[in-house]
């Protein structure tokens, strides 16, 4: 198949709504992380996508829509719960889980009662969603396992070849991906933490309950994978204080002799001497960081870099979702608080 790339200007997301509409498979800007979308009602489309990504049948899809009210026709019910997260966080970061209506295929949901639903805060989703005239199912347009796109390009390396076609929106402003709030359940369960912080949450349903990825494991498919992998070895440095990260950074870079990078944020990972390195955000606030890290491991897979270093952050606003992802992308985590120095 050709993968045509082209810029989201108004004629080609025009044009890539009629490819949704004839079931083909089209990556799209959303300001999390890129998606590869399909029809979500036509279950042939939504298996291509299956097969593209290369992703396991048994971790279902995010339905997309441009409108809140389109949430009727896609769920059963709709909790109160659901009504007052969508009003206060839609278009946006945020998926809601709900009863499921009958008339969406079960590949969408892999065969559970529940549909998971988001309305993005991006311009090009948004218009390719109304151009298409359907909800659109979409996962990560990555190939599963590796870190998520946040650029086009990253698209295009993982998909050429294998989808109709890539809509460029340049860089995603949030770069991890959408908060996966289970709304079937009193109070409402956090699955996936991501671009809305649970304090932004709670702001809105107070009772609203975080357990930890082990809690959750069962319930949110995806989260048993491991995900965002680059190839390097990534190694996490855990820790509480910033002083005591930056000098077992230190020394680890000047005792490895592999080819090593580290990310992390500007007061602890400046002027280190790494192959390549990331400082980006600040220990209090680290959401550039969370906007760079998955261009970061992709790029140290083009660079040959052999291994990844990265320190922990406060698990407190995007915090908890950055650590979630650099938790998973970790092959090896080194508790800096409890070694002897
Ligand atoms: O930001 C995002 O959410 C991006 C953009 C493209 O919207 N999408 C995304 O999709 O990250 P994906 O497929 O990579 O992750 C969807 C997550 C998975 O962990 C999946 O298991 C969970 O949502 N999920 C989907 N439907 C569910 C359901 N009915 N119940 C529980 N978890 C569900
Ligand atoms: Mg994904």
């Amino acid at each position: 198949m050709q993968t045509v790339l082209c810029k989201a200007t108004p004629r080609n997301i025009q044009a890539a709504g009629a490819v949704l509409r004839r079931g083909g498979l089209v990556a799209f800007p959303t300001e999390t992380v890129y998606g590869l979308g399909a029809n979500a009602l036509s279950a042939e489309a939504v298996e291509a996508i299956f097969k593209a990504k290369q992703r396991p049948a048994d971790n279902p899809l995010i339905v997309h829509v441009a409108d809140a009210s389109v949430v009727r026709q896609l769920a059963s019910h709709v909790t109160p719960v659901a009504e007052l997260l969508m009003t206060a966080f839609w278009p946006g970061p945020l998926t809601i889980i709900l009863p499921k209506a009958k008339h969406i295929p079960g590949v969408v949901t892999a065969g559970l009662a529940t549909v998971a639903i988001r309305m993005p805060r991006h311009q090009v989703a948004l218009e390719l969603i109304r151009a298409s005239g359907v909800p659109i199912a979409a996962p990560s347009a990555n190939i599963s396992g590796r870190p998520s796109p946040t650029r086009a390009e990253h698209v295009w390396r993982d998909l050429a070849g294998k989808i109709d076609c890539i809509l460029d929106g340049g860089p995603c402003s949030v770069g991890v991906e959408s908060t996966v709030v289970d709304c079937t359940e009193s109070p409402p369960l956090v699955l996936r933490p991501g671009g809305v912080t649970l304090e932004d949450l709670r702001s809105i349903v107070p009772d609203t309950t975080y357990d930890s990825p082990t809690g959750t494991k069962l319930r949110s498919p995806g989260m048993k994978y491991r995900h965002y992998s680059p190839a390097a070895e990534v190694v996490l440095f855990e820790g509480r204080n910033p002083i005591a990260l930056r000098q077992r950074l230190l020394r680890e870079l000047e005792t490895s002799h592999k080819r090593t990078a580290v990310a992390g944020v500007v007061e602890i990972v400046s002027d280190l001497p790494a192959v390549s390195l990331l400082a980006q955000g600040s220990w209090d606030s680290p959401a550039r960081l969370a906007e760079d890290i998955y261009h970061f491991f992709r790029q140290c897979d083009e660079k040959g870099i052999e291994q990844i270093l990265l320190h922990s952050v406060p698990e407190r606003g995007i915090g908890l979702a950055l650590m979630n992802r650099l938790r998973k992308a970790a092959d090896r985590t080194i508790d800096v608080d409890a070694e002897v120095t």
